[in-house]
């Protein structure tokens, strides 16, 4: 299912001017076009429909007031995978060569740095006030916390207790802020604010587990990345975690997963590993159990439409192949 089939007419047409205003806002310079374009294009969007769907949940605002922001959030997200194929020296990313591959890191590193002061450019000269740099701030803060987690802790089993707050740092917290800052920007009252910012949530550890499996079971064509990466890098993930816990190779998945070093055919091998446990029934029932608890969060104060678009996002969430 395509993320764009689940939105109405009203957020389609919003999308199409998002991605003008994307376009817009790395175009002023031909080097970050020629560098970010070819990346900014596979994108789901996900972040700024999430913010765009609740700040109009209630009524629709002007597009000066929602835009700037809706795209300040898919920089924010642009430039912090620009950072993270630095960091796992990934090679290719929504199926097309990533900016470290292409030109080095040292000139990726300023490709991020750049959409991430444009993000901020387009928040200060829009009078969004100090509650969203706040809530801006902290996520970015969190996003690297939860980065630095990770990157301190490669090739090490995580406890569960472990993995839930990196990918809540890393991935919940993100988009529980785009619904919250939706409801900020619509001046919602505190209770909506904090229901969608639970919906967020939810959906946000639901997406970050399902990235997980895909990262093992996905189709390669069709997640633009290929199997294995996070083995690869060192990042274990609930996939490995819950097979360690039950398989009867968890010994030998163990040594693999903690040497330091992964090959193709190591990966191969955890990929079978996995496969004969449990171990993707149960990452979807926790999925699908976080989906439900971002449902049951929904506001019933929201338009119809608005109500039916989260909830058919909270569908793509866990049934998405990319
Ligand atoms: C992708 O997830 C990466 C992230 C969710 C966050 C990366 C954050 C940073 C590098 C720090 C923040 C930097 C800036 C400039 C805001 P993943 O690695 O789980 O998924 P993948 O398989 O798509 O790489
Ligand atoms: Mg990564």
């Amino acid at each position: 299912m395509n993320f764009v089939a689940a939105l109405n007419d009203a957020a389609a047409k919003n999308l199409q001017t998002l991605e003008e205003q994307i376009r817009g806002a790395i175009a002023e310079d031909s080097f970050i076009y020629e560098a970010c374009a070819p990346l900014i294009r596979g994108g789901k969007r996900l972040r700024p429909m999430l913010f765009l769907l609740c700040a109009n949940a209630k009524e629709i605002l002007p597009h000066e007031r929602t835009m700037p922001l809706a795209t300040a959030l898919e920089l924010i997200h642009t430039a912090s995978l620009v950072h993270d194929d630095i960091i796992d020296t990934s090679k290719k990313r929504r199926g097309v060569e990533t900016a470290n591959s292409k030109y080095g890191a040292q000139i990726a590193v300023l490709v991020g740095d750049y959409l991430f002061a444009k993000a901020f450019q387009l928040v200060a000269e829009n009078d969004y006030g100090a509650e969203v740099s706040t809530v801006l701030s902290k996520l970015v803060k969190n996003l690297c916390v939860g980065e630095i987690m990770q990157d301190r802790s490669l090739f090490v089993v995580p406890t569960m207790s472990e993995y839930y707050t990196r990918i809540n740092l890393k991935t919940a917290i993100f988009l529980s802020s785009c619904c919250r800052l939706g409801a900020i920007v619509s001046a919602m009252n505190e209770r909506d604010v904090e229901n969608l910012t639970a919906y967020g949530s939810g959906l946000g550890l639901a997406f970050q587990i399902i990235d997980d499996l895909l990262d093992f079971f996905g189709d390669e064509k069709i997640t633009g990345k290929p199997h294995g990466g996070d083995l690869k890098s060192g990042v274990i993930t609930l996939p490995v975690i819950r097979a360690l816990a039950t398989s009867d190779d968890a010994s030998e998945l163990k040594e693999l997963v903690t040497r330091g070093k992964v090959t193709t055919a190591d990966i191969d091998t955890a990929i079978k590993i996995i496969h004969a446990t449990d171990a993707v029934d149960y990452c979807r029932t926790r999925a699908e159990a976080h989906i439900e608890s971002a449902r049951i969060n929904l506001p019933l104060t929201l338009k119809t439409s608005v109500s039916l678009a989260l909830e058919q996002i909270a569908d793509f969430v866990v049934d998405r192949t990319r």
